[in-house]
């Protein structure tokens, strides 16, 4: 069988690229896909004489950058550098790679981040104004290493290239489910790898409080299951970020998602407590009490101390869903007569308005240690002052509005990587798309935008997958020219970068087949394999509905082994629509049969594992409808080709069952639903 799909696993990413490179730069993998890019017909080649120089004003985030460099470039080419790392003391002869910067650049939002890089036969040279600028190059050039039979190199080229827009960023909720320093850490690493330069650390929700705090210890002691970071681990963090050009904003939600602080201090509270740490997922009622100046004084020492531990002058208050219009309800603010006494008192008119006066209070607060306020969308009100950022996530309305009334704004509205849409539609979502209806003042204020991985769903063992590689198309959304936006081109090299993140320590792929072994109680994975490749975890929201979670259920089933925008069924949805389109050609004909046959006699290989696996056993019938499912497809493709149309009444009852195959199992469902019933209804007479 050849079949497309199969290919860069099967051949890795060198031959691919190999053979990519006489095609053309549209065959490059490139991620994000620079500014300009020039081929040249040359080539450097790569040995173990390959060294590089640092010039002009650089600091040790360069050299350290440049050594990492060399690693990498060592681990993936087994060469023998005589040069592993780089000392600013240190004078290199014959240079291979020479970087250059006019200073070392500080790591704040809007510093230069371009870059030119010139791979010609003799030298590579990496130019920008900042060090930055040459860490996002060091990426590029990584990225270009290629390899044939006569051994590795950097084809010749040129690139001028800099970020469309300055705020870059993910967002890592460790309230939900915590992660320990390695999960951000690699994070990080795989960000920096696409040019990502801001990681939104949610670090306080209903379900934990993950920050140590020396002046208000029992807010980390009480209630956070003793999963927080210590001081010296988040300094670590934020140092771990800054050497990769990462600026680090912390999140303290408030007034609302507040239940971890009130565990702690109920006083705080619009209620009266005692509160729990809450276990389920969803909107909560506990809110912090605007109406009582010890909730201003407490927060005033509590955001002095975490302002003196993260530099970054952007701070995070949150402020979304204490109250939605027509939905949740800010029910302990209203509930209580004191905050309605002092609404009144103040002229307060409504809740949103209270909490505007909140934000205003809190603001005053964050000015006095330095930091400008970022908020979610909620914050948004006309009484509030126009130096903070507000962050749209209920959709790109808030965004626009916000530049109207004066606002700058960031994007996470369209990035909620948690809600398992496909990167397609992540990719397409530009943050200031042609018709957006604003000037260009107006279009300045917006900076950016966040990828946003929300931790109900997720362990350490699953959040690589949910976040990458779909993130890399998000920053490439971010980094490179609006007219780059070809879905078919950002997935032929989102397939190779994604094994490429692996070199960062990302588990994306390597956890796949071993929470595949697991649930078959380590026995051959191979069929399992088959099915959960054509299968996601439902979309949106819908998880929680189906079947109601805790943050203490298991997160090792099969919907957690499953991948978002499976590959498989992405390229088989493209395969069958590629054919329908064309002349059946008997290639893709054969490749889709066997590919479908494959699916057909799976179930039988399959049932005797799940049988002895009783985690299996949710999915024992979602096996038995891909088996079913397929049959009808290969005899709709066999119709199709011979031009021997089916009957309706076949029609309408293979459309039933894949109705009926479409209904969600242990909450996952099958991917390649959509591309059968187009060659059901194709295969049918008129
Ligand atoms: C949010 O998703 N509640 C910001």
């Amino acid at each position: 069988m050849k079949s497309l799909m199969m290919l860069p696993v099967a051949l890795g990413g060198f031959a691919l690229l190999a053979a990519a490179v006489q095609a053309g730069q549209s065959e490059l993998v490139l991620m994000p896909w620079p500014k300009k890019v020039t081929l040249k017909g040359e080539r450097f080649n790569l040995t173990d004489s390959f060294r590089v120089s640092v010039q002009g004003e650089a600091d040790e985030r360069v050299y350290t950058a440049a050594s990492r460099f060399l690693g990498y470039l060592a681990g993936r080419t087994g060469l023998f550098f005589q040069q592993l790392y780089l000392r600013p003391e240190e004078r290199v002869e014959h240079p291979g790679l020479i970087l250059f910067c006019n200073r070392p650049g500080t790591l704040k939002l809007g510093e230069d981040e371009s870059y030119r890089l010139e791979v010609r036969a003799g030298q590579i040279t990496l130019r920008a104004e900042t060090g930055l600028g040459i860490l996002r190059g060091l990426e590029t050039l990584l990225q270009l290493l290629h390899a044939d039979e006569q051994g590795y190199y950097f084809p010749g080229i040129s690139i001028e290239d800099e970020p469309r827009f300055p705020w870059r960023g993910l967002l890592i909720d460790v309230a939900r489910h915590f992660m320990p320093v390695e999960v951000i850490k690699r994070n990080l690493d795989g960000m920096a790898a696409v040019k990502l330069n801001v990681l939104h650390w949610h670090l306080v929700d209903d379900q934990g409080f993950r920050v140590e705090s020396k002046e208000f210890p029992r807010l980390h002691l009480t209630a956070s299951d003793g999963f927080y970071y210590t001081q010296e681990q988040i300094r670590e963090v934020i140092q771990y970020a800054a050497d990769r050009g990462i600026r680090v904003v912390p999140e303290f939600d408030v007034p609302g998602h507040a239940t971890s602080w009130l565990v702690a201090y109920p006083e705080l509270g619009s209620a009266p407590g005692p509160y729990e740490l809450e276990r389920r997922w969803g909107i909560h009622y506990p809110a912090l009490n605007p109406a009582s100046e010890f909730t201003y004084a407490f927060l005033d020492r509590f955001f002095g101390e975490m302002a003196a531990l993260f530099p970054d002058p952007y701070f995070h208050i949150g402020g979304d869903e204490l109250e939605h219009p027509g939905g949740h309800e800010a029910k302990h603010w209203n509930e209580n007569p004191e905050i309605q006494k002092f609404k009144q008192e103040k002229g307060l008119k409504d809740n949103a308005a209270l909490q505007a006066y909140f934000n205003r209070r809190i603001l005053k607060i964050l000015t006095k240690y330095g930091k400008i306020m970022v908020g979610w969308d909620e914050i948004l009100h006309p009484d509030m002052p126009r130096n903070i950022l507000i962050q749209s996530w209920r959709g790109k309305e808030a965004m626009v509005r916000a530049s109207k009334m004066g606002f700058q704004s960031i994007l996470s509205n369209g990035y909620y990587i948690d809600l398992i849409y496909p990167a397609a539609d992540h990719y397409l979502n530009d943050p200031l798309p042609p018709d957006i209806p604003l000037n260009k003042k107006e279009k300045q204020r917006i900076l950016g935008g966040e990828a946003t991985m929300w931790g109900e769903f997720v362990s350490p063992e699953t959040i690589d997958s949910r976040i990458w590689p779909r993130t890399a198309a998000i920053a490439e959304r971010l980094w490179s020219p609006q007219e780059i936006n070809d879905v078919q081109d950002m997935y032929r090299r989102l397939e190779i970068i994604r094994y490429q993140l692996e070199e960062r320590g990302l588990m994306h792929e390597k956890n796949y087949p071993m929470m595949l072994r697991r649930l078959t109680g380590y026995r051959d994975i191979e069929p399992l394999k088959t099915l959960v490749d054509v299968i996601e975890p439902v979309k949106h929201y819908r998880r929680n509905r189906l079947r109601e979670h805790t943050s203490l259920s298991p997160l090792t089933r099969v919907v957690d082994a499953a991948r978002p925008d499976a590959t498989v069924a992405r390229e088989f949805r493209r395969k069958v629509e590629q054919f329908l389109s064309e002349e059946k050609e008997p290639a893709l004909f054969d490749e889709l049969e066997q590919r479908l046959l494959q699916w057909q006699q799976n179930h039988e290989r399959l049932l005797p594992m799940i049988r002895l696996s009783p985690v299996l056993w949710e999915i024992e019938s979602l096996s038995e409808d891909l088996s079913h499912v397929a049959g009808i497809g290969l005899e709709a493709l066999k119709a199709i080709m011979n031009r021997k149309p089916l009957p309706s009444d076949w029609k309408d009852a293979s459309l039933q069952r894949l109705e009926q195959a479409g209904v969600p199992r242990g909450e996952a469902e099958l991917m390649i639903l959509s591309a059968i019933r187009r060659l059901v209804e194709s295969a049918s007479a008129e």
